[in-house]
């Protein structure tokens, strides 16, 4: 008999956090390790978000939390969806978590049973396929064309879904396309699940505030009403916020369902860090103009690596509507040699021997569930993505 549960031998650790600890290692020892595998801003939190977290200290709120949140962070999540949304929610109907990733999860085990499918697009986050296999579901990914601009159709979302589906899993701006649905885009899906009463949406709205263009960045059930009682709408601070290590996030949906994700959280971590809740007090009602000025630098590191990386023969980079990621194809360089004799089979390969031969630390598209692909996070300087498109360049034109 194993030791290890069955339903973990179906489930993998993720690819980007093994690649990320990998890179640390080899810089450890002294290797010139340029790492664009990190899903996380390079911007610190901001002064006053810190500030209120030391305040949150020394006023003694250290205590444990309501298992699904503080009441003034629920009503500061509740003003941002009225704000930015123009959606009503009460406090009842919104679930705090450790990390958006927890709410995720929690939702998703409070509501699938053997034989549930839950319909991603492809690429998709490397955790929503994983989640589902721990949570007894069955994942089905579609993929979604780099010709279609890594988005999914209304025809592709149509034929995915079956009497078996539960959940259809939205994540615009994408991590780690950047894909950006356009309200004419997204009305085109929700006028699919229209059609499909059964199937609930759980949009994963992550990378909301980082949008470039003048892209005007819109979430499912604002875009359709009709959706508001079979939508979870998910979020978090860690993105716009350079919240990462803080490990808050949230969702907002119909109160039967909130109130089966708080038993299942109630029952795994208690509460959300009292501390970081304070923190992301501030940071939804505190001032909001550091985003804008953090999207400066990452829309002008966006144009940087798409110009460098589509100037790199073998290489197709499109240019993304928001996130700080963009999912270049190799098709081009797929068979050909690297100078220490490595074949590049795959974007796999080809990701293990640009870190052997050059230093650079990407994410194959494998992980993502599109291939042949590869994933760049540029939150990181300037400097470190010119030299890291540079030794990118060396390394393909070298290939034979
Ligand atoms: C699309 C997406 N959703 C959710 C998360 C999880 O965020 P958190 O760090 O708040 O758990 C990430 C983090 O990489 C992400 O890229």
């Amino acid at each position: 008999m194993s030791f290890l549960s069955a339903t973990l031998s179906r489930v993998k650790p993720s690819p980007s956090i093994a690649i990320s600890t990998l890179a640390g290692e080899l810089k450890a020892q002294g290797r010139d390790i340029i790492g664009l595998s990190a899903g996380e801003p390079d911007f610190d939190t901001p002064q006053n978000i810190k500030d209120a977290a030391v305040a949150a200290i020394a006023a003694g709120k250290t205590k444990y939390t309501a298992p699904d949140g503080i009441p003034e962070l629920k009503e500061a999540i509740c003003a941002k969806m009225k704000r930015d949304h123009g959606l009503t929610y009460m406090p009842n109907q919104v679930s705090v978590g450790t990390g958006g990733k927890q709410t995720l999860y929690n939702a998703l085990m409070a509501t699938l049973n053997p034989g549930d499918e839950v319909i991603i697009p492809a690429p998709y986050w490397v955790s929503y396929p994983d989640m589902v296999l721990l949570a007894g579901g069955t994942p089905v990914a579609v993929e979604a064309t780099l010709e279609n601009s890594f988005k999914l159709t209304p025809e592709q979302l149509e034929a995915a879904i079956t009497p078996n589906t539960k959940w259809f899993i939205f994540n615009s701006p994408s991590n780690p396309s950047g894909a950006g649905y356009s309200r004419a885009e997204l009305k085109a899906l929700t006028d699919v699940l229209m059609r499909h009463p059964h199937v609930w949406v759980m949009t994963d709205d992550m990378y909301e505030h980082l949008v470039f263009d003048g892209f005007e960045f819109c979430t499912p059930a604002e875009v359709e009403p009709g959706l508001y009682e079979r939508t979870l709408t998910c979020n978090g601070v860690s993105k716009a916020y350079a919240m990462t290590g803080w490990r808050i996030g949230y969702a907002a949906g119909p109160e039967h369902l909130i109130a089966a994700m708080r038993k299942v959280q109630s029952q795994s971590t208690s509460n959300p860090c009292s501390i970081s809740q304070w923190a992301a007090v501030e940071a939804l009602n505190g001032p909001q103009d550091f985003i804008a000025e953090n999207n400066v630098a990452f829309k002008r590191r966006r144009d940087l690596v798409v110009s460098a990386l589509n100037a790199i023969d073998g290489i197709t980079c499109p240019t993304p509507e928001g996130a700080f990621y963009v999912y270049p194809s190799i098709a081009g360089l797929i068979g050909k040699t690297s100078p220490k004799g490595t074949v590049i089979a795959d974007d796999e390969a080809f990701a293990t021997a640009l870190l052997a031969e050059q230093d650079v630390a990407v994410v194959f598209g494998a992980a993502f569930g599109l291939s042949p692909n590869f994933r760049v996070s540029y939150a990181t300087s300037d400097e470190a993505l010119v030299e890291a498109c540079r030794r990118i360049k060396s390394f393909c034109d070298s290939l034979s």
